[in-house]
C-alpha cells in the first residue's frame, strides 16, 4: 500500500491531520479532513500534483471556505490552503497580479491604495481570490471576468500554464478553471483613478450590502444563482420561506438567498432547508432554482 503521508511530509512542511473543517468555512460546519495542508510555492503545489495521483485520494485547494459546505462526518480526502507566495499582490504599470490565496478584500483594498479602479465591486465579497476566478465572483452588475487578463494554473501532471481570460470559459459565477489542478496566479486590468474616488465607491457598494445582506451572521453567501432575468432572493422572499427553520439552519430575514447557522446548525439541517427551498420554489413559481453553493 502506498503510504501517502510519508509522501504528503516530503512535500509539504504545514501538515495537519484531522483537522476540524468548521475551523475552514465562513458556515463553521464541517468535520475532520484526513489531512489540512498548506503550501507556500509553485514547487510544492507541483510536487503535490504529481505525487497526488498515485495516493488515490480527492484533494481540494480552499480559499477562504465562503462558498462550501461539508459534511458533518469531515472530508475523506486532502484540503489544501494556499499561503506564502500565494498571498501576494505585485503591480505592473495598470495591471495588479494576485495570488490566488489573496483575499479579495484585501487586493480590492490594495488597488484603491495604488489609484487602480476596477475592483470596487468586489469589496464585502467574502472569499480568496482563486475562489472568485473559479466562480466569477461578482456584485452590482460586475464580475472578476470582466477585468481578469491572464490566469497561471498548475495542470494535474504539475505543470505550470498561462491561459488568458477569454481561455477561462467565464460565465454568470462559472468557469471552467476547476478543471485544473490548481489556480495559483492571475493578472487583472485596471485603470487608474484617485484613491479617493475609489474609495468612497467601495464605502457606498459596501454599505448597498450591508443594509441588504446579513453580514454579520454565519452563512456562504448566496445559496442559489439568480435564475435569468430574476433574483433567486426576490423568488424565496415571495414564496415566505424568510424565517424558516430546520434546526439551527435558518432562511435569513434580511435576504432569503442567504441560508444562515443560528449557531450549531448541521450540515443535514443546511441540505432540508435547501430542499425545503427548492421545492417550495419550484411548486409556487415554477423555477428550478440552481446552487451557487458547493457542497463538498
Ligand atoms: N429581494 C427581495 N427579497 C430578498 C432579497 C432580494 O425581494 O430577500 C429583491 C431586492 O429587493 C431586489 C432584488 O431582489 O429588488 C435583487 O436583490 P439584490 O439587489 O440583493 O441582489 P441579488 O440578485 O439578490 C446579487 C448577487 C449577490 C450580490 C448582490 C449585490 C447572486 C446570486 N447574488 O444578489 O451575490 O452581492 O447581487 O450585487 O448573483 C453571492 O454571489 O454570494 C452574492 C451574495
Amino acid at each position: 500500500m502506498i503510504n501517502w503521508r510519508m509522501d504528503l511530509e516530503k512535500i509539504c512542511k504545514r501538515i495537519k491531520y484531522d483537522e476540524l473543517l468548521a475551523n475552514h468555512t465562513s458556515f463553521r460546519i464541517g468535520g475532520p479532513a484526513l489531512a489540512f495542508v498548506e503550501v507556500s510555492d509553485r514547487h510544492e503545489i507541483q510536487k503535490l500534483a504529481q505525487e497526488s495521483r498515485n495516493w488515490g485520494l480527492s484533494i481540494v485547494i480552499l480559499g477562504r471556505g465562503t462558498n462550501v459546505l461539508f459534511e458533518d462526518s469531515g472530508y475523506d480526502g486532502i484540503i489544501v490552503k494556499l499561503a506564502g507566495e500565494f498571498k501576494k499582490i505585485r503591480f505592473e504599470e495598470n495591471f495588479v497580479i494576485a495570488g490566488t490565496g489573496v483575499s479579495l478584500n484585501k487586493l480590492s483594498n490594495e488597488c484603491a491604495k495604488s489609484g487602480l479602479s476596477g475592483l470596487e465591486f468586489a469589496y464585502g465579497i467574502p472569499g480568496s481570490v482563486g475562489g472568485a476566478l473559479i466562480m466569477n465572483a461578482g456584485a452590482h452588475g460586475n464580475s472578476i471576468s470582466d477585468v481578469v487578463r491572464q490566469i497561471e494554473l498548475i495542470e494535474e501532471n504539475g505543470k505550470s500554464t498561462i491561459i488568458s481570460g477569454e481561455e477561462a470559459g467565464f460565465g454568470y459565477r462559472k468557469s471552467e478553471l476547476n478543471r485544473y489542478f490548481c489556480v495559483v496566479e492571475a493578472k487583472l486590468k485596471l485603470e487608474p483613478k484617485a484613491s479617493t474616488e475609489i474609495k468612497d465607491r467601495m464605502r457606498e457598494l459596501y454599505s448597498v450590502r450591508k443594509n441588504s445582506q446579513p453580514l454579520r451572521e454565519l452563512s456562504a453567501g448566496c445559496i442559489f444563482k439568480n435564475p435569468p432575468n430574476d433574483s433567486a432572493g426576490r423568488l424565496i422572499d415571495s414564496c415566505g420561506l424568510k424565517g424558516k427553520r430546520i434546526g439551527d439552519a435558518k432562511v435569513s430575514s434580511k435576504h432569503a438567498n442567504f441560508i444562515i447557522n443560528k449557531g450549531s446548525a448541521k450540515a443535514s439541517d443546511i441540505y432540508e432547508l435547501i430542499d425545503l427551498v427548492k421545492t417550495e420554489v419550484k411548486k409556487r413559481k415554477g423555477v428550478e432554482l440552481e446552487l451557487e453553493l458547493e457542497i463538498l
